[in-house]
């Protein structure tokens, strides 16, 4: 029997295997609250219906138990249901537990991360990724896109030098992927859509609420497709893990007191930078063309709309060798969640033509024989084709209400953050 599902043994004997998260005791009863993986719940231990009584008492705080009995209605219970124990059996009594009940500092529980993730709130946040994850899954499935894996271990950079992480590679060396785009490019022309699902490096040095040196990306790749397109792929895509979000993550989502409101259906504004950078400008912001956003102008944007916003149609000297440029602008997109959580999803539709992407790779200081295979897939039936990439922990950060995306990955890598 798992907790989450414990509406259907209403009235029935069951085994409960788990954790003691608390224990209070009123002389003759003991109440244990149980978490088992799936959820928590308490289990009534009574003097005289329960054979194990005096056992119950050394039970300390993460103590691993078997009991044995009978699942109650108690509507008082946030789970619904009780059990009344008729056998308790223990596993294990734990070590003095160093996460208790008071607040700790962050870096106190970042250091015990492998531990931390047992608390309600953590856990809620981590059981809402698996969500996302399988709702990721199923939207690009249904849609008939091909499951592409690019690889880690990669010869050259795709977003800039400067953030690549470096390792030796027998007589050469290899770089950490920065994103499966270049590879999805090629996985594109194979089979027409395909999505890389993956974890991606950045050798950042900024420590925000919303940056990590090693996240996950979910990057979709389509041949024929245009930058439009990927704007309504994008919005398809979130719609799609906020509706399954709201639908099988709502014990989690209302442990962690998320505002359900800011996850109702809504359509996204589509802005031109330009468009942005006025917006941006009549509210005070001192920004010029060729500026990138930072964090409060893409929280001033959030705000203004209220809800997602495509930006797009970004000044082409700001991005990178691979994108198609129309006039001075990249046929580039960004989607910038509200409340702050920031560029969720950053893509755009792809240069085709070989010679142009010979003298970007000039202008960007790359050379042109790393990237001899990716000009193949242009010397062989170039066609239009577009792709964006969606980081997972801002995506997880914003469905949860997390306020740092170190809490939407189980072992977060952050500039000072290796162990555990
Ligand atoms: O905008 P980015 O850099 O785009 C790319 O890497 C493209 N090659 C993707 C593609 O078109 N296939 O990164 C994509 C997204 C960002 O919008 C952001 O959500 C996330 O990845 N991201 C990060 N998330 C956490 N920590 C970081 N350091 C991140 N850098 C980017
Ligand atoms: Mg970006």
């Amino acid at each position: 029997m798992k907790i989450a599902h414990i509406a259907n043994f209403d009235g029935q004997n069951v085994t409960l295997r788990g954790w003691v998260t608390h224990r209070r005791s009123s002389g003759k009863v003991q109440f244990l609250n149980i978490r088992d993986g799936s959820g928590t719940i308490q289990v009534v231990v009574a003097l005289g219906t329960c054979k194990a009584f005096e056992d119950a008492e050394k039970l300390t705080q993460e103590s691993s138990v078997i009991i044995e009995g009978t699942v109650k209605k108690e509507p008082r219970s946030p789970a619904g249901y009780e059990i009344i124990a008729t056998s308790l059996q223990i596993q294990q009594v734990a070590e003095p537990y160093p996460i208790t009940p008071k607040e700790h500092g962050i870096e106190f529980l970042m250091e015990h991360r492998h531990l931390w993730m047992r608390s309600p709130k953590s856990w809620a946040i981590l059981r809402i990724r698996a969500q996302i994850i399988r709702s990721v899954s199923a939207f690009f499935d249904e849609r008939d896109f091909v499951r592409f894996d690019a690889p880690i271990l990669t010869p050259s950079a795709c977003e800039g030098t400067s953030t690549l992480f470096e390792t030796p590679y027998f007589d050469t060396k290899a770089y950490l992927t920065q994103s499966g785009q270049l590879y999805g490019e090629a996985g594109a022309m194979a089979f027409g859509r395909v999505y890389v699902a993956g974890p991606t490096f950045r050798a950042e040095k900024s420590k925000t609420r919303k940056h990590l040196t090693e996240f996950w990306m979910i990057e979709p790749e389509v041949a024929w497709a245009t930058l439009d397109d990927m704007m309504d792929l994008g919005e398809a895509l979130i719609e799609h893990i906020k509706k399954d979000a709201l639908e099988h993550c709502a014990r989690e989502l209302a442990l962690l007191e998320r505002d359900l409101s800011k996850l109702a259906p809504t359509t996204y504004e589509r802005i031109t930078y330009d468009e942005a950078l006025a917006i941006l400008q009549k509210k005070g912001h001192d920004l010029v063309f060729g500026d990138d956003l930072g964090a409060p102008q893409e929280t001033a944007l959030g705000e203004h709309f209220g809800k997602p916003v495509f930006m797009h149609h970004m000044p082409a000297a700001m991005k990178a060798f691979y994108f198609k440029h129309d006039g001075k602008y990249a046929l580039g997109c960004d989607l910038i969640a509200p409340d702050g959580y920031g560029e969720i999803i950053g893509g755009g539709q792809r240069e085709e033509s070989v010679e142009t992407l010979q003298a970007r790779f000039k202008e960007h200081g790359l050379q042109e024989k790393d990237y001899n295979w990716y000009l193949d897939l242009r010397r062989y039936g170039s066609v239009p084709h577009s792709g964006f990439g969606m980081g997972l922990e801002r995506v997880v950060a914003w469905i949860s209400g997390a306020e740092h995306v170190r809490q939407c990955v189980p072992f977060p890598r952050l500039m000072n953050t290796l162990h555990p």
